[in-house]
This record gives C-alpha cells, structure tokens and sequence, in this order.
C-alpha cells in the first residue's frame, strides 16, 4: 500500500466517511481511519441506527399491544421476544457498517483498521501515525488531514457509568432484559427515544432533567405539548431536578436527586440508570496540541468557516467542531470540505438543518422557534394545524399534534416549522427544501399537496399564516 495521499480522513462516523467517499469521487487519493472495527461511527454501530431499529421493534410492539384491537384485528397474546429484537437490532447495524465498506472499495478510498494520530503537522506534506488495530505501527504522509472524530458521552460527576445498571445510549441498546424501572438522566433527544424503547417494552420509566422543560433546543409550544403526549403514553417526568450521586448495589441504583435552584435532596430507586446528558468532543490521542492545533475554551477543535483550523492543510468536521450534533450535518460537512480540498466552493445552509426526536409521534424541528424569534425582535407570522384534522392521521389513527410554520411577518418567507405527528421527520423534509430555496409561506400553500397525505397539515399549517387553512 502506498503510504502517501492527498487526504486522510482521521475517523470513519457520518462525517468522516462521507467525506472520503467524495473526495475520492472528486479524484483524490483517499484514506480513512478508524479504530472500532467497522466504519459508520457512532451513528451506524451504537447511535441512530440500531436505536432506530428498537424503536420500530417497540413501536410494532406497543402497537400489537394497544392499538390492533381498535381496528378489528384480534391478537390473543403478545409475547416480547427480546434476544430476536436485538439480534435484528444488530444484522440492522452490520448490513449498514459492511454497506460503506462496499462504498469505499466501489469508490477506491483505502480503509486503514487503527488509531490516528497527528505525527508531525507539516502543511502540503503533514504525517499521520497509525497504531494499527494488527498490533502493527505506520506512518502516512497527506496533503490534507481531516478529523472527523466525533463525540463522546458527557461523563456526569458522582456517576460511573458500568454499561450493565448505569448505563449510557450504548448500554440502553444491549439491556438482556427488560428492567422493572428505568431512571433516565437527562430529557434530551436519547433520553425520550431510549426511554420510550424501554417504557413500551414494560419498564417503568421515569426522566429526571435539570431543567423546568424537556428537549431545550425545541421551541416552547413543541416542548410543552410533547411532554403532554409522553406522560399520556406513561414516562414520568421530574423537572428541575438535578441527579448528584448514583450508587450501583446488589438491589438495584439508589440516585440521590436535587432540585436544580437548590433545596432538599431525596433517593429514589431504580433497576437501571440510564445517563443522557449530552455529548462532548472526542479529541484524546490525536496529537492535536504538539501539532499547534487550536481548540475552542469548550474543547472543540476550533475551524473557520472553510472547516479549515489554524493549521494549513488540517480540517475539521461533526460533532468534534461542535454546532448542532447531528449525522446529517456532520456528513454535510464532510461533503462541504471535500469539495473545497478539491478547489471547489461550497457552503451549508445551517438555518436549513433539521432536527429530529424518533419517539412516536415524532418531534421536528428546523429553523428559528418562536422564542428566538422573540428574543431577536423579528416581526413573524406563525401558522397551526392539528393533526385530529387531517384525515389520513385519523384514518391511520395517529392524531397526537400539529404543523407549525413561522414566516416573516412582511416577506412571508418562512424563517421555522416545529412538527410534533406521525413521521414529523420525513414531512418537516418539505419545508428544508422550501426553506433551501428561499420560499415563503404561500410557496408551500399553494404546491398541491396529494390527498389523502399526513403533509396535507404542512401545506394547511402554510395557509394558516394568512388564517386560511380550509380544514380547521
Ligand atoms: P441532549 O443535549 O439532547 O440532552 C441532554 C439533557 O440532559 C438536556 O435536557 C440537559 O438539560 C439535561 N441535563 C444535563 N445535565 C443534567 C443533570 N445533571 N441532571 C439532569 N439533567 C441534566 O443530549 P443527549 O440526549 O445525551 O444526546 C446527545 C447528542 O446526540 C445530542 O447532541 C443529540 O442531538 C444527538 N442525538 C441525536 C439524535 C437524533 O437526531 N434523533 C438521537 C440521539 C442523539
């Protein structure tokens, strides 16, 4: 193997791995490292992916469980069988890891199995040592390096996360059995996934977060209502509550729990805790100080807006340059930064980057939420419809939420969409698109819209910014 390329791309996750493919496609020599063993980062092997395939197993499940009777369909019994739901779990997560291995032998970007590091940083020639995952030792030599290493958990003082009862999003995705009672720290986006997973599949589950509100990055109204529909469903919430200590015994965690503007503690119990309190920049190990690369006082390796660091030649992409930590803007990056190590232009549109919560129903977001909106003083129109009046969410029976669209009170260009409905994911897509292009509120009223859809409520959410939706 020839040890010399135009770039290496230190980390195989969304970023990482995207951005190799397209710059092998743009004709250069391209490498990637990576020390798990298998190519798609976090996401792919212990994050979205197999997370996403528990949540539609429990979805079927609590679906089986409550909802088959009301359409006439008879089931005597419902049986969890759990080792089957995860060993699917895992042939998802392996066909989609061996899927991108495919892609980088089809697209010639060589995979190099071991741990980066930044051996000697030399712009148009900087060398990259790897500890291979052989027990053998190499040294690359590349024009440019991107890091692209990703995230990992926020540790949170006075726990030891033990994987088996504290466990973090990568225990929560192997429990060999479901527990009794489930204490999830933290309200955010795994929180409320992994601690639905868990609730529909029989444990009890309650969500202690700091704040006074669930999801912080979601507008006010979305956060609110969505609390609403999970209690309904049976999570449990404590807010405003902060989790000091957690102790693993023989019977279980005993948590010693707070109130976050202080007061009395109390102790709760629980079978297992799960711990989602964010995520931090992975740069241990990489080299990164004796290179002279700079990161941010938060620990983010600090990038202009070319993804370029303070070091000629040295790029960085995803979670590790902080921003919103999502596959998707991650693997943009990845693309961005291709295209411009190729000498081409390139640019994301980060008002235009979606963010989705999997529970059921789904939770999405793009854009400004009202309360920025506010805060900023920008006049703005919003416009509302419920789901209970769109006739396939009452044909298909999910009718918990609304569309929300926010334009600019004088150009009607839309400036945000908050979702809370069935496949809220895939619909708030529409509105990327439109937002993309620049379009206002009356663009997506007056696209026709295929009836019977769920996207009927984007297009009349899009009339109701004048007061003109039909169906409410
Ligand atoms: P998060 O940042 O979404 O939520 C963490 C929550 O924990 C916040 O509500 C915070 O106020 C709370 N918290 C912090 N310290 C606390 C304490 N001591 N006691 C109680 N609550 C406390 O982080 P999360 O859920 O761990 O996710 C990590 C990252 O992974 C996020 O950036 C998220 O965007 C990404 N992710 C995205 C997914 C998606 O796009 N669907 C799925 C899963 C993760």
């Amino acid at each position: 193997m020839s040890d010399t390329f135009d770039v290496i791309v230190i980390g195989g996750g969304p970023g990482g791995y995207v951005c190799a493919i397209r710059a092998a496609q743009l004709g250069l020599k391209t490498a990637c490292v990576e020390n798990r063993g298998s190519l798609g980062g976090t996401c792919l092997n212990v994050g979205c992916i197999p997370s996403k395939a528990l949540l539609q197993s429990s979805h079927l499940f609590e679906e089986a469980n409550h909802s088959f009777a009301d359409h006439g369909i008879k089931v005597a019994k419902v049986d969890l069988d759990l080792p089957t739901m995860m060993k699917r779990k895992d042939e998802v997560v392996k066909q989609n890891t061996s899927g991108i291995e495919f892609l980088f032998k089809k697209n010639k970007v060589t995979y190099i199995k071991g741990t980066g590091k930044i051996a000697k940083a030399s712009p148009g020639a900087h060398q990259v040592a790897v500890k291979g995952l052989d027990g053998k030792d190499a040294t690359y030599t590349a024009k440019y390096v991107v890091i692209a290493t990703g995230s990992e958990v926020t540790p949170l003082p006075g726990i030891t996360i033990d994987e088996k009862q504290i466990v973090s999003s990568t225990g929560a995705l192997e429990l060999s059995k479901v527990p009794k009672s489930l204490v999830v720290i933290g309200a955010g986006v795994i929180g409320l996934e992994m601690g639905s997973v868990w609730r529909r599949l029989g444990a009890e589950v309650t969500v202690i977060e700091f704040l006074d509100f669930i999801l912080p990055p979601m507008d006010g109204e979305v956060r609110k209502q969505m609390q609403r529909i999970l209690e309904k469903q049976g999570l449990k919430f404590q807010l405003g509550q902060k989790v000091t200590k957690a102790v693993a015994g023989k019977d279980g965690v005993t948590l010693t729990v707070e109130p976050a503007k202080g007061g009395a503690a109390q102790e709760i119990k629980a079978e297992t805790v799960l711990v989602a309190v964010g995520r931090r920049p992975f740069t241990a190990g990489l080299g990164l100080a004796e290179a002279g690369v700079k990161l941010t006082n938060r620990g983010f390796v600090e990038a202009d807006v070319h993804y370029q660091t303070n070091v000629e030649g040295i790029f960085a992409i995803g979670d590790v340059i902080g921003g919103m930590m999502l596959a998707h803007k991650a693997e943009d990056e990845g693309v961005a930064v291709a295209e411009l190590m190729a000498g081409q232009t390139a640019h994301i549109n980060y008002d235009a980057i979606a963010s989705v919560v999997y529970t059921w129903p789904e939770v999405a977001g793009i854009g400004k939420t009202e309360e920025q909106l506010k805060e900023a003083g920008v006049a703005y129109k919003a416009g509302k419809f419920p789901f209970t009046a769109n006739s396939r969410a009452r044909a298909n029976g999910d009718i918990d939420g609304f569309v929300k669209i926010l334009a600019d009170a004088s150009t009607d260009r839309v400036l945000g969409c908050h979702i809370i409905g069935p496949s809220g994911g895939d619909l708030i897509m529409e509105v990327a698109l439109g937002m993309e292009f620049g379009a206002s509120a009356e663009d997506i009223a007056r696209t026709c819209h295929a009836h019977p859809q769920l996207g009927e409520a984007v297009k009349e959410a899009a009339l109701n910014v004048d007061k003109r939706a039909i169906h409410i």
